[in-house]
């Protein structure tokens, strides 16, 4: 059997809701207009699941687009990876409904919870069981329905987010020096409180005080999170520059978690990127958690952008608080 060197990203896939959310749409819910968000956040539209569709039923569909573009079928699948902070059901994980619905048979399957670096912290996660020889063939899927846990009643939150899946196949490789190259996972416990959805868990079970005090929406301190993000996005791709001896020349595209347009071109302007060398796909699904790097590296590779041996620095952070990167040679 020939060695191991690389976890390749050998396919990838995604799907969003058919419907759509425009600014006006929320400029008929509460007090705002087209104007202020495009300008503040970037965002036009995003993808609404309906009251029936679940996060799983976004991340089968991504899933099964990843395999077909890998030619994998799923019984070739040995781990299932899934990154949701809006999970079907707390029991059972959303990546068994995965494993099940998709015909994988008995691989091992478990969920992720690293807010809007889920699809970053499972590429770290494949690689390493990849390269450590525990799985062959992962199956990694980001994927949210964050307009369940989305208060509209709160302007300053409701209109960031939407709801989307992205998928990709990772894939143990005898070639080295390609695929996924490097990642790097932190996390500050102490900023739990920045970005938070405070009841429905065990520290406040679901209640009719829970439910009357909203509990069981998101409460983002916009602001704080902002600051945070333009340093630690800077700080990522840096470190990822530094590791992997890349400069912005050998870049060919900064893959952004796709969270505020004015946080995205702050940290890459700094870094020297001009805007061609980074993906944005912001105007049309707003931020879509974890499944948003994983869908903005999808979409640069199918329209082309990433050819073969482009390398390309996916960064994200969120919810945890949590930060990550990764680096990937197409
Ligand atoms: N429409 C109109 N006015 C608004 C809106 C709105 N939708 N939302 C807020 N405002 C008002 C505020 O009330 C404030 O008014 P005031 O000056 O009279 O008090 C004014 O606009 C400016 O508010 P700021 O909060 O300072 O606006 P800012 O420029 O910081 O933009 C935003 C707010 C878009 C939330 C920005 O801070 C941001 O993108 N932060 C990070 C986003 C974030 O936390 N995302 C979640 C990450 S976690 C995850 O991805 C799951």
């Amino acid at each position: 059997m020939k060695p191991v060197r690389s976890a390749k990203i050998v396919g990838t896939g995604m799907s969003v809701p058919e419907r759509v959310m425009t600014n006006e749409d929320f400029a008929r819910l509460v007090e705002t207009n087209d104007e202020w968000i495009v300008q503040r956040t970037g965002m036009k539209e995003r993808r609404i699941a309906e009251n029936d569709q679940a996060t799983s039923d976004l991340a089968v569909e991504a899933s099964r687009a990843a395999l077909e573009d890998a030619g994998l079928a799923p019984e070739d699948v040995d781990l299932v990876i899934c990154a949701t902070i809006t999970a079907d059901n707390i029991l059972p994980a959303t990546a068994c409904w995965i494993q099940n619905r998709l015909g994988c048979g008995d691989t091992a399957a478990y969920d992720l919870s690293a807010a809007c670096c889920g699809h970053l912290y499972a590429l770290a996660q494949a690689r390493a069981n990849i390269l450590s020889g525990q799985a062959k063939t992962v199956l990694v899927v980001a994927a949210e329905t964050l307009s369940k846990i989305t208060d509209y009643t709160d302007r300053s939150s409701c209109v960031l987010f939407g709801d989307g899946a992205g998928a990709a196949v990772v894939q143990a490789s005898d070639e080295p020096g390609v695929g996924i190259l490097y990642t790097t996972l932190y996390a500050d416990g102490g900023g739990g409180e920045m970005m938070l959805l405070p009841a429905g868990g065990s520290r406040r079970p679901p209640s009719h005080q829970t439910i009357e005090e909203r509990g069981h929406y998101m409460q983002i301190r916009g602001r704080e999170v902002f600051k945070f993000a333009v340093v630690k996005m800077q700080e990522l791709i840096e470190e990822c520059m530094k590791a992997c001896g890349l400069t912005v020349d050998q870049v060919r595209l900064v893959v952004p978690h796709q969270v505020n347009i004015r946080i995205i071109d702050a940290a890459t302007s700094r870094m020297g990127f001009p805007p061609e060398k980074v993906f944005l796909n912001i105007e049309k699904y707003g931020n879509t958690g974890g499944a948003s790097c994983a869908m903005a590296y999808h979409e640069a590779r199918k329209q082309g952008i990433l050819g073969p041996g482009d390398v390309a620095v996916l960064v994200a952070f969120g919810g945890g608080l949590t930060w990550a990167a990764a680096v990937v040679k197409h």
